[in-house]
């Protein structure tokens, strides 16, 4: 939910502020911007769109400073006047995050605002200050102190040629060491990482950074200096770039076999699962708290966690357990499940629990990731970096790793042998691709979806209606079967395609018979499964036969290229679905 990048240093700053911004741009696309200290003072471009219209408007500027930003419009429309950096007076100001304050700010700092954001009152703040001190990190700070809301953001100020102020109060921020006297700031550690230093500080929640004359000083919230430790990240193992795939979700949908299996060999050794400890041995209660695909997958765990470990398991939407009564006992131990580990949500949730003392690992796959620094343990998806907006692999390596999580220290091993069938699997549900792209073409005639599973196919009929409603923008539900007689089948008509997840499982006979009252009325059924029961299906993809617990992974890479072969043929951008972002640093 936007990004921001900053750099001072003997390069360009204008090759690596964009360098950083394309790495960000999964972050959001409504607008850019940036601003550049040349030998004229600071030059500012910004556009709307995509941060391809921004380079088509920059010829060259050359300087040793500059910020930037990508915006994912929360206050105000994706309009020039909205896109960052703000400029009051001499400040400039690129940020991420809600300034839920800003309306009482803007009354006592009267200005005459330039947009609708809630980012330019921080800018008139500084400047209000700074119009009084003279002096520019301390009035960021006496600013820092006026705000409520979530923020990291990056100011300058024009009579400060080589000084950069950050500070961080949720979202995340982390500064780069480059060569001698370089400095990069940026939302993410991975466009760090991948493209300029390993060398990295991450900002604490009401720490500021200040980068000025080669130097760069950390403060904690009272604004008193800190020495921040300098850790040295490995850079991932992983091919950037679509190679030869027409998006990156594609691509990552095609990665499925290799990241599963790397998740599986992460957590076993010789065949058998090897987590360092028993996970769940004196848990009275597992809950599990997430957002978007990660709650998804939680629903898919406590079905895999409460058959096989046999403890209960309620699973949360961490924007609903943030603000509800925690009834937590101390036995208790708390799964938060986040690819990005970023979530606002989910992060917020995770901090009411800690304040309880109750134990809480972290199921993600960004590596030092906020959530991965601050929970008790973290079990890795292993899915590399993800950077289509629509979770693909990060989401089959959840479930992977939920399993193998319920299975650890199980005394049955036979599904652990089964497991390693799975890349093989997925492969086979791959090689279908073209076959899915010609029948998803002509689901166009159809204006809404509705998917129905049962037991641990429901979660995977959610995940599926969520891919159709994020890349095609088509209204899709997922249901379970059962349910939809208390309401649902009302909707039926010819006008409803209806994606039945029917695998010849313990469900088969009492799906099959749900899909055929769908039929009834009307509806258009296409299944998915082992088996093609032709007196229910209009149409069906066939997949191999497997346990009940891997049959919702090779489900769910279907479902993904349903979505993502319609949307296309809907003429979408899949990796940029309208007003998304991958990473949700706002609530
Ligand atoms: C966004 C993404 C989803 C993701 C959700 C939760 O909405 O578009 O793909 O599932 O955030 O993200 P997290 O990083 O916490 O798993």
């Amino acid at each position: 939910m936007c990004g921001i990048v900053g750099y001072l240093g003997s390069g360009s700053a204008l090759d690596i502020v964009l360098e950083g911004l394309e790495q960000l741009e999964y972050r959001g696309y409504d607008s850019s911007g940036l601003t550049i200290k040349t030998s004229e003072g600071f030059k500012r471009v910004r556009a709307e769109g995509s941060l391809d219209h921004l380079k088509q408007k920059i010829e060259k500027l050359e300087g040793p400073l500059g910020i930037g930003h990508i915006r994912w419009a929360t206050h105000g429309t994706a309009s020039l006047e909205n896109a960052h950096p703000h400029k009051v007076g001499k400040i400039q100001l690129v940020h991420n995050g809600i300034i839920e304050n800003s309306e009482e700010l803007k009354t006592r700092f009267k200005y005459n605002y330039q947009s609708q954001t809630d980012t330019e009152v921080i800018a008139s703040v500084i400047s209000d200050f700074y119009s009084r001190t003279g002096d520019f990190f301390q009035s960021v700070f006496e600013t820092t102190k006026l705000l409520e809301g979530a923020f990291a953001f990056l100011a300058v100020c024009e009579d400060e040629a080589h000084s950069i102020v950050g500070a961080r109060k949720g979202p995340p921020l982390v500064v780069g060491f480059g060569k001698e006297k370089e400095f990069f700031i940026s939302s993410d550690l991975p466009s760090l990482v991948q493209k300029w230093t390993s060398r990295v500080a991450f900002l604490e929640d009401g720490e500021l950074v200040h980068i000025q004359d080669g130097r760069c000083q950390f403060f904690s919230s009272d604004g008193s200096l800190i020495k921040k430790k300098i850790q040295t990240i490995q850079k991932e193992d992983q091919a950037k770039g679509k190679e030869d795939y027409a998006h990156y979700m594609l691509k990552e949908i095609f990665e499925q076999p290799h990241s599963s299996l790397r998740v599986l060999k992460a957590y076993t050794e010789k065949g058998q699962i090897n987590f360092s400890s028993p996970l769940f041995q004196s848990a009275e209660k597992i809950f599990i708290v997430a957002c978007g695909s990660s709650y998804y997958a939680g629903l898919y765990g406590k079905f895999v966690l409460e058959s096989i470990v046999g403890i209960p398991v309620e699973v949360d939407l961490a924007s609903e357990f943030q603000y509800k009564s925690l009834i937590l006992k101390p036995k208790d131990i708390v799964l938060f499940i986040s690819q990005s580990g970023e979530t606002a949500d989910t992060l917020s949730s995770f901090h009411q629990v800690k304040k309880r003392g109750v134990t809480c690992y972290a199921l993600c796959n960004v590596r030092n990731s906020s959530l991965d620094r601050e929970v008790d343990a973290s079990f890795y998806l292993n899915a590399g970096l993800e950077v289509g907006v629509a979770s693909t692999k990060a989401f089959t390596s959840t479930l992977v790793l939920l399993l193998l999580m319920a299975l650890n220290k199980q005394k049955d091993h036979s599904l652990v042998s089964q497991l390693f069938d799975l890349p093989f699997l997925i492969d086979q549900v791959l090689s279908k691709s073209e076959q899915i792209k010609e029948q998803a073409v002509l689901f166009s005639k159809y204006k809404r979806f509705l998917y129905l599973g049962r037991g641990p196919h429901y979660p995977i009929a959610l995940e599926g209606a969520l891919k159709m409603k994020e890349l095609a923008y088509i209204h899709a539900e997922g249901y379970p079967s059962g349910e939809m007689k208390h309401g649902p089948l009302a909707l039926v008509d010819q006008e409803v395609l209806v994606i039945g997840l029917a695998m010849k499982d313990f469900y088969y006979s009492k799906n099959i018979m749900n899909l055929q009252e769908a039929k009834a009325r009307g509806g258009f059924i296409l299944t998915i499964g082992d088996q093609n029961h032709k007196s229910v299906a209009d149409q069906h993809i066939e997949i191999p036969s497997c346990h009940p617990f891997l049959s919702p992974i090779l489900e769910v890479v279907v479902l993904q290229l349903i979505a993502y072969h319609f949307a296309c043929s809907l003429g979408h951008d899949v990796d940029h679905p309208r007003n998304l972002a991958k990473s949700v640093t706002v609530e």
